[in-house]
């Protein structure tokens, strides 16, 4: 009989990284449902989390930090462990810049790998080195994209950051394992949120997208909140350096 408990967050304390709206929202959402404590960090106010989260009478604490700056994400780190260890963290937090190759810019660039991929590496750091430091198991889960694996149009620094967050996932994954570290990712297709506003409001575009989509829709926050919760779960245990797309099957095409 399947154990359903290896499925539970019950007890487990996690940091969901842009928390407030879209993809974070959902994956915070869904470790309530799970049983598992949320501590949202983020730039905005998370008013809309925190009346989900009490609408499932889950447990969400947001904390402001703006994860671009790094002395400021490392402050943030150590004061959320001194209040209490963490058993998960979600690096969830990205930015997209849109513009031709040829005329992107150095601005967009750095912005872009600034949070996406430096951020993503630093905190899961810090995360580690104090798990490790305390013996914990802990598991770290990365929001990938089909862009860690194609190449994309118009978004040269998006495509350059998440194929380097699959890197990193695998390098990690190799690192930490031993340590009792799982490391894994999610790499979502096609999702109505923030992040692709522009391209739901490109009628050619995003036509085009939702038929090369076998599922035939968009996904929703809620497609990815639920994968997470299982890269999060003692399930998932003997997994480390996966990927696993959740793209209604885009990939499969
Ligand atoms: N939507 C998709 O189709 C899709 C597909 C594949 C992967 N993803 C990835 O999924 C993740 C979530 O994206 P989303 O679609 O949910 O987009 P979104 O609605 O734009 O949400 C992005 C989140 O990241 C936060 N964030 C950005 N910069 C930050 C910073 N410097 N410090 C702290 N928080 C920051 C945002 O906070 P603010 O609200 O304050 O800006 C927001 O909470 C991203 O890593 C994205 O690349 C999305």
């Amino acid at each position: 009989m399947t154990d359903l408990s290896a499925f539970s967050l019950e007890g487990r304390r996690v940091l969901v990284s842009g928390a407030n709206t879209g993809i974070g929202q959902g994956i915070a959402l869904a470790i309530g449902r799970a049983g598992g404590q949320v501590i949202g960090v983020g730039r905005s106010d998370m008013d809309d989390t925190v009346a989900g989260m009490a609408g499932i009478g889950g447990s969400f604490v947001p904390v402001r930090c703006d994860l671009a700056d790094p002395d400021a994400a490392g402050q943030m780190l150590a004061d959320i462990w001194a209040d209490a260890p963490l058993d998960g963290l979600v690096n969830n937090a990205g930015i997209i810049r849109r513009a031709d190759a040829v005329a992107f810019t150095e601005a967009d660039w750095d912005d872009v790998m600034d949070i996406n991929l430096k951020s993503l590496f630093f905190l899961s750091q810090g995360f580690a080195r104090r798990a490790m430091e305390e013996g914990r198991a802990a598991r770290i889960v990365n929001i990938a994209s089909m862009l860690s694996f194609q190449g994309g149009i118009r978004v040269a620094s998006y495509t350059a950051s998440k194929h380097g967050v699959l890197g990193l996932t695998r390098l990690m994954a190799c690192e930490w394992a031993a340590r009792g570290i799982n490391v894994n990712a999610v790499a979502p297709g096609y999702i109505e949120t923030n992040n692709t506003a522009a391209l739901r409001a490109d009628a050619t575009r995003s036509a085009a997208i939702l038929d090369r989509i076998p599922a035939g829709r968009w996904g929703q926050p809620d497609d990815i909140g639920e994968a997470t919760v299982f890269l999060l779960s003692r399930a998932s245990r003997y997994m480390h350096g996966a990927v696993v797309p959740v793209d209604g099957g885009w990939l499969a095409r």
